[in-house]
C-alpha cells in the first residue's frame, strides 16, 4: 500500500483534533466513558441486529473456529461481544483472544467471561502495536472498531503482521446504505434520532454524534477493498448486510 499522502486515508480524525495521536487519545477517553452503557445502547440502538451480525461472523469463519488448534484474535473486542460468538462456534481447544485499548471495556469483558464461563482472554493493547509475535493467529476479527482506528494503513499492515500465513481478516463495519428510500430513512434514525437516544442513556451526547459523522466519513467498500489489497492480501472480499448499513471485510494473508 502507498502512503495516505498517495491517495489513502489517514484514520478516524474525530471533530477538534489534529493529529493521530490526539485522535487516539480521543477515542481511548470517549469509549471508557460510555463503556458502562455500551452493552444496552449497542442492543437498543440496532435492535439487536448487532447479535445477528456477529452470528453470521461467526458462521463465515466456521471452517477456521472448526479446527481445534485455531488461535483466533478480536481486536478492538470493547466488552467481549464478538470474542463470545466465536467462541461459542469453537471447539474447546481453540484459543480466542480480545484485545482493546480501554480497560474500562475490558473490565466489562472479563465479568461477562466469568459470567458466562467462556474461555476467552483479554488483554489490553493498541491495534496499531499489538503485544503478538509475527504470524500467531489464524483469524483476526474486528467488528465496529476499525473505523475507530487513527490510522487505517497502519492497522491494516499490523494485522497482516500478526496473521499467519493462509490466515484471514475479517472486519465488520458500518457503511451507508444502498437503497434510496432506506437510506433516507436510515440517515433520519441514525443522524438524529439515534444521538439524541445515545446521549440520553449514555449521558454522552458527543460519542452518539460521532457514530454517524464517523460511518459518513469512513472508507467506502469498493475503496477500502483496494486498500487491502494494496497492503498486500489476497481473496478480498466484501458482503454487504441489512440493506448495506454493515459490511464484512474479509480478506488473506498469503
Ligand atoms: C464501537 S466499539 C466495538 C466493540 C466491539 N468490537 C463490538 O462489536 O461491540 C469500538 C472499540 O474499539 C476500541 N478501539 C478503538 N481504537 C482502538 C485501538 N487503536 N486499539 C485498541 N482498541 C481500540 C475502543 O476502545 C472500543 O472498545
Amino acid at each position: 500500500m502507498t502512503s495516505t499522502s498517495e491517495g489513502g486515508v489517514p484514520g478516524t480524525r474525530p471533530e477538534g483534533v489534529r493529529n493521530e495521536r490526539e485522535a487516539a487519545a480521543h477515542v481511548r477517553e470517549m469509549f471508557g466513558r460510555i463503556a458502562p452503557r455500551y452493552d444496552l445502547l449497542n442492543h437498543l440502538l440496532s435492535l439487536d441486529i448487532d447479535k445477528v451480525w456477529r452470528r453470521r461472523v461467526a458462521k463465515r469463519f466456521s471452517a477456521i473456529l472448526h479446527n481445534p488448534t485455531a488461535r483466533v484474535l478480536d481486536l478492538c473486542c470493547g466488552t467481549g461481544d464478538l470474542a463470545f460468538t466465536l467462541r461459542r462456534e469453537a471447539p474447546a481447544g481453540a484459543e480466542i483472544v480480545g484485545s482493546d485499548f480501554v480497560p474500562e471495556m475490558l473490565i466489562r469483558a472479563r465479568a461477562k467471561a466469568v459470567q458466562l464461563g467462556a474461555g476467552v482472554m483479554f488483554v489490553e493493547a493498541d491495534a496499531l502495536a499489538l503485544p503478538f509475535g509475527d504470524r500467531s493467529f489464524d483469524l483476526v476479527s474486528c467488528s465496529f472498531g476499525f473505523r475507530n482506528l487513527a490510522n487505517y494503513e497502519r492497522g491494516m499492515f499490523e494485522i497482516l503482521r500478526v496473521l499467519k500465513p493462509g490466515g484471514m481478516a475479517a472486519i465488520l463495519e458500518f457503511a451507508e446504505p444502498t437503497g434510496k428510500l432506506f437510506g433516507i430513512l436510515y440517515r433520519f434514525y441514525f443522524r438524529r434520532v439515534l444521538p439524541h437516544l445515545g446521549g440520553i442513556i449514555s449521558g454522552n451526547d458527543s460519542a452518539y454524534k460521532y457514530l454517524p459523522s464517523s460511518v459518513s466519513k469512513f472508507p467506502s467498500p469498493e475503496f477500502l477493498k483496494e486498500q487491502f489489497e494494496r497492503a498486500g492480501y489476497t481473496d478480498v472480499q466484501f458482503e454487504r448486510w441489512t440493506g448495506g448499513i454493515v459490511t464484512l471485510h474479509r480478506a488473506r494473508k498469503q
